[in-house]
């Protein structure tokens, strides 16, 4: 018999030699396979007497369970390093960004959008909505305008042929706010309206801003310091306002809200058409058939409305000069917003 003492180091010498798997797998093979150098040793079994043979059986199994321990501790040290490599090199960065993503940015008219509802907010209005498909009670005889009413046509409405329409501006909000929550109210609805109307200025669908305060002794006044303040704060200078006297068949009296031009300060530009004012909004004191047929008391209560055209304070407030640019959707326009603050 072979010193077994030294097989077993030579063995072991070669497990620890083994870079891989399949090294570890060949030197199993050579030391435990069937023709294996440690099982050809219990093959020379047969050559001793019959009262050696048992211990000696034990010696050589005793060597080879330590040379079988030794290559499964090897087998999982050489399995371990290689899970820890693949980890290591296929490490990904979750908060890297996608390969040829673009990163986007708020559109210009939600941008003012959002900023107007800040402002509002602050001011303690609630935000208010409602459909943009609307019927002709809540987008005109709520709103006083009765059945054959001038002013009809000049609101270039969009109808379906149910007789539904495309809301033709943000006012029949002002009753649905009404229905539903009464007075005292103090909302804001700002939202996309439509009306077949296209030129520099015009679009067939722009976005309006609907202010509602009705509450006990509400004044004219009170609509002034609100609409002046608000101007102020969007465009945050110090901006002359005025009222010049106007008409629409929900509001008694009626204005129209007038700032001074933001190009020019007043001074007279093309903009501002050489007037130094820009017209901005339309306003008045609710009328009371209004508050009657949404349900409110006009006798207790009264209250002032303004609708403002969201897209125009944005091309003002950004230096846009032309409102159909906002809707073009050409990259080239929208990316130079990205920078923007509000
Ligand atoms: C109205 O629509 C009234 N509902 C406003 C109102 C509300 C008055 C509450 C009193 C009380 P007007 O048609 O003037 O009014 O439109 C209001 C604003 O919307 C205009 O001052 C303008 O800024 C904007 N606007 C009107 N038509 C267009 C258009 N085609 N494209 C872009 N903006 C428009
Ligand atoms: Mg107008």
């Amino acid at each position: 018999m072979a010193d077994l003492a030294s097989l077993t180091q030579e063995a072991l010498a070669e497990v620890a030699a083994c870079g891989d798997l399949g090294a570890l797998e060949d030197v199993r093979v050579r030391w435990l396979g069937k023709k294996g150098t440690l099982t050809e040793q219990l093959k020379a079994l047969g050559g001793l007497s019959a009262a050696e043979r048992p211990a000696a059986g034990a010696r050589i199994n005793e060597a080879k369970e330590k040379v079988q321990a030794a290559i499964e501790a090897h087998r999982s040290a050489l399995a371990l390093a290689s899970l820890e490599r693949q980890l290591a090199s296929g490490r990904i960065d979750v908060t890297l960004p996608g390969r040829g993503e673009e990163q986007g940015g708020l559109h210009p008219v939600t941008r003012a959008r959002l900023r107007i509802e800040t402002l509002f907010t602050r001011a303690g209005f609630d935000v208010a909505s409602g459909p943009e498909i609307e019927d002709d009670f809540h987008n005109f005889g709520a709103l006083n305008f009765t059945e054959n009413h001038p002013a009809r046509a000049m609101h270039d409405t969009f109808y379906f042929p149910d007789g539904r329409l495309l809301r033709t501006h943000t006012s029949p909000v002002q009753i649905r706010a009404l229905q539903a929550q009464g007075a005292p109210l103090f909302v804001i609805a700002p939202g996309r309206v439509y009306r077949c109307d296209s030129d520099m200025t015009h679009s067939p669908m722009f976005h309006q801003l609907e202010g509602l305060a009705v509450d006990e002794n509400i004044s004219f006044a009170n609509m002034k310091a609100v609409l002046h303040g608000f101007l102020q704060a969007f465009f945050e200078r110090d901006l002359a306002m005025r009222l010049r006297p106007s008409f629409f068949p929900f509001t008694e009296p009626s204005a129209e809200v007038d700032m001074s031009c933001v190009f020019c300060e007043g001074r007279g530009c093309r903009v501002c058409k050489h007037t130094g004012w820009l017209e901005i909004a339309g306003c008045g004191m609710v009328h009371p058939n209004v508050l009657q047929a949404s349900g409110v008391d006009p006798e207790r209560y009264t209250g002032y409305a303004f609708g403002a055209g969201i897209d125009r304070l944005a091309m003002l407030r950004y230096g846009v000069n032309d409102l159909r640019l906002f809707f073009d959707n050409d990259l080239r326009f929208l990316r130079q917003f990205r920078a923007f603050g509000a």
